[in-house]
């Protein structure tokens, strides 16, 4: 217990000295609310689906395999596309009969923090499960499992990649499964982490990192505008649903799972705000074109109605406190297409 209380208060020691280094030239010291976006040290993986590099390439293999759609003209990036932050710059992700679906694709940034609850209205358990969904879907990649097996399973390569990626099966024994698909898709999509942006540079100590609107723009995050209330942490979700006040027709959210819950109705995702001035349309269902118009609608406080979060209100932001927020958010981008698609971060750890 002691030696605990200790290292608690050499940590404190840390961050308030490090707070007065930071502390220069009047400006105000910001180094305890920088602290709480610090980037993880590594990729968290779940036990029952441990991380291994032969299943990572697998399931990369597999992410951009069209024959995993029935008539070989899908794959998970036809909306999920590398190059666009892993989603596809359209207000509803397309349907194969030329109509939309009801959500826009969401960016697969991240995911490996997500806290084991998918989907802009939380449909999917697990990132291992939501595969399912667009491989099945009919008016997605339309693939019966079993076909989807056995199309994998005639094909001399896979069964030698399944093999490599699940040692624990003898070669051949029936090595492709739907499961291991689905579970080396999402060990795949565990290794899509945004890269640094100037942001993470500041919070690591560099004031040159990030202008000073971009400063400005943090402490109206933070404070006036309270965004930090549910975009919190280095990923910029608190995981949870709420309702901001977009127009949805209609759509109920994850409400549609809580019947009885007024704070649920028109709730959804907060999404990640990483790479987020770099990938318009917004929200789940594409409905707001740009950033100013999003900071417009929180400046309004969205659509007054009883489901509405109580961290949602008119905010009476100045021009230039909006101009502000938006330099703030544009230094959230990484270095997107000319930095690595995908990386691993870190040591792989399991999940805490
Ligand atoms: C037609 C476009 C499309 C294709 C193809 C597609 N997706 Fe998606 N994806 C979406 C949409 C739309 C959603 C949001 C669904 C919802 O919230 O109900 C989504 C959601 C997801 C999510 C949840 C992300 C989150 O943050 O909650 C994951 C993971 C995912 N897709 C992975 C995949 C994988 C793996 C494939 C290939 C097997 C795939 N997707 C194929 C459009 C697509
Ligand atoms: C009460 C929680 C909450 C607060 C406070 C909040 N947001 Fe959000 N934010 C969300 C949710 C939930 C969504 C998705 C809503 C939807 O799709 O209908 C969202 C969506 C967004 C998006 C669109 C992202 C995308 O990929 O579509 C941006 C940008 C954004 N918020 C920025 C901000 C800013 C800037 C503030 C402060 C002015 C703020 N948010 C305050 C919860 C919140």
């Amino acid at each position: 217990m002691a030696w605990k209380f200790m290292g608690g208060k050499a940590a404190l020691l840390t961050i308030l000295l490090g707070g007065l280094a930071f502390a220069t030239h009047g400006e105000p010291d910001r180094s305890l609310a920088l602290a709480e976006y610090r980037r993880p040290a590594a990729i968290p993986f779940p036990d029952d689906n441990p991380y291994r590099a032969a299943k990572a390439e697998l399931g990369r293999t597999l992410f951009f395999e069209p024959a995993l759609s029935r008539d070989g003209d899908r794959t998970c990036a036809t909306c999920h596309i590398p190059g666009q932050d892993w989603t596809d710059s359209q207000p509803r992700a397309p349907r194969s009969d030329g109509g939309f679906m009801e959500f826009r694709t969401p960016t697969l940034l991240n995911v490996a923090w997500t806290e084991e609850i998918y989907g802009w209205d939380g449909k999917f358990r697990r990132l291992e499960t939501v595969a399912r969904t667009p491989l099945t879907a009919p008016g997605n990649m339309n693939m019966p499992p079993e076909e989807m097996v056995r199309r994998l399973a005639a094909d001399p390569n896979y069964v030698k990649a399944f093999a490599g990626a699940f040692p624990e099966t003898a070669a051949g024994d029936g090595a492709v499964t739907a499961e291991r698909i689905e579970q080396a898709l999402a060990t795949f999509q565990r290794l899509i982490v945004s890269g640094p942006a100037p942001f993470d540079r500041w919070v690591e100590g560099d004031p040159t990192a990030v202008g000073a609107a971009a400063k400005r723009g943090f402490d109206v995050f933070t404070g006036k505008a309270n965004c930090a209330a549910c975009h919190s942490g280095w990923n910029f979700t608190d995981g949870s649903f709420h309702d901001i006040g977009v127009a949805t027709e209609g759509a109920v959210g994850r409400g549609r799972f809580f019947p009885g819950s007024t704070a649920l109705r028109h709730a959804f995702k907060t999404p990640t705000l990483r790479n987020v001035a770099r990938r318009p349309p917004y929200m789940h269902d594409g409905s707001i074109t740009n950033l100013s118009a999003v900071i417009d609608l929180y400046d309004r406080g969205g659509i007054d109605r009883p489901s509405r979060s109580r961290d949602i209100r008119p905010l009476h932001l100045t021009a230039r406190e909006k101009a502000d927020l938006i330099a703030f958010l544009e230094t959230l981008n990484d270095a997107g297409a000319d930095g690595p698609a995908y990386r691993v971060i870190g040591p792989v750890a399991p999940r805490p």
